[in-house]
């Protein structure tokens, strides 16, 4: 089966749902959670997106987000996310999950979607629960709530915490409901992303991998593509 004849499903398909990593932005210039280039001072993504490490060093933790958030304020979504973009409005029935937090898909014009890790583009107070926009490039460390002057933290799902709850039931009722699932730029590997291919599948969606390499998904969906989202995904538009 060639990328034509998934393109052509996809014009028939009354609905489609997406699920997003990191690879779709990695064609921007982001790099990846698991690629060395995503590495901050040699520490690994979970020794700082974590709720213990914010506690133990709250300024190692700001200053991490702030090295992304300087290096995400001079990127731009790509083709593969406007492509998701013209796929929102061809489809009757569509929603994007994406685990970035980079508000790529946002900047692009997508709007049905689920950003289940959160934005990094938002805080939240750790005192009054306040979330709010953020664009402060470079935020100030440590930055501190307008309303209470609590501590704000990046509204962002660490390691150990749960999604929010609303995310959860518009995520399993779209992979629940689709009739085919695109699975882009993920390895797979972070929970409860991970599950999200076999839920669809025991739905009898059709499943679509587009990633740069195999993954532990590769051998549960029903076709998988190897190369650069940037070059696949516009493939799958409905001409
Ligand atoms: P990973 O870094 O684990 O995986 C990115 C995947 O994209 C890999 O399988 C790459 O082979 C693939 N890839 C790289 N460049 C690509 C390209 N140009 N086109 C297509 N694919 C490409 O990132 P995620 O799967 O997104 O969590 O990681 C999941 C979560 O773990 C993240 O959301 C983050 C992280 O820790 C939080 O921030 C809470």
């Amino acid at each position: 089966m060639s990328l034509l004849d998934i393109r052509e499903r996809i014009s028939n398909a009354r609905s489609v749902a997406v699920l997003t990593g990191a690879g779709i932005s990695a064609d921007s210039g982001v790099p990846t959670f698991r690629g060395t280039d995503g590495l901050w001072k040699n520490f690994r993504p979970e020794e700082l997106a974590s709720p213990d490490a914010f506690e133990r060093d709250p300024k190692l933790v700001w200053e991490w987000y702030n090295w992304r958030r300087e290096l995400l304020s001079t990127k731009t979504p790509n083709a593969a996310h406007e492509a998701i973009v013209q796929l929102e409005k061809q489809i009757e029935n569509f929603w994007l999950i994406t685990q970035n937090v980079d508000g790529l898909h946002r900047t692009a014009g997508s709007t049905n979607m689920s950003e289940i890790h959160g934005n990094i583009w938002k805080v939240r107070c750790t005192n009054c629960g306040t979330i709010a926009p953020n664009h402060d490039v470079p935020i100030d460390i440590l930055p501190h709530c307008p309303n209470c002057q609590g501590l704000l933290r990046p509204h962002i799902v660490w390691f150990g915490e749960s999604l929010a709850q609303e995310d959860l039931d518009a995520s399993f009722r779209a992979l629940q409901n689709c009739e085919i699932l695109l699975i882009i730029g993920t390895s797979g590997l972070v929970y409860p992303a991970a599950s999200f291919a076999p839920i669809a599948k025991e739905h009898h969606a059709f499943i679509v991998e587009l990633n740069l390499d195999p993954t532990p998904n590769s051998n549960l969906v029903d076709i998988s593509f190897q190369g650069r989202a940037k070059d696949l995904v516009p493939l799958l538009l409905p001409s």
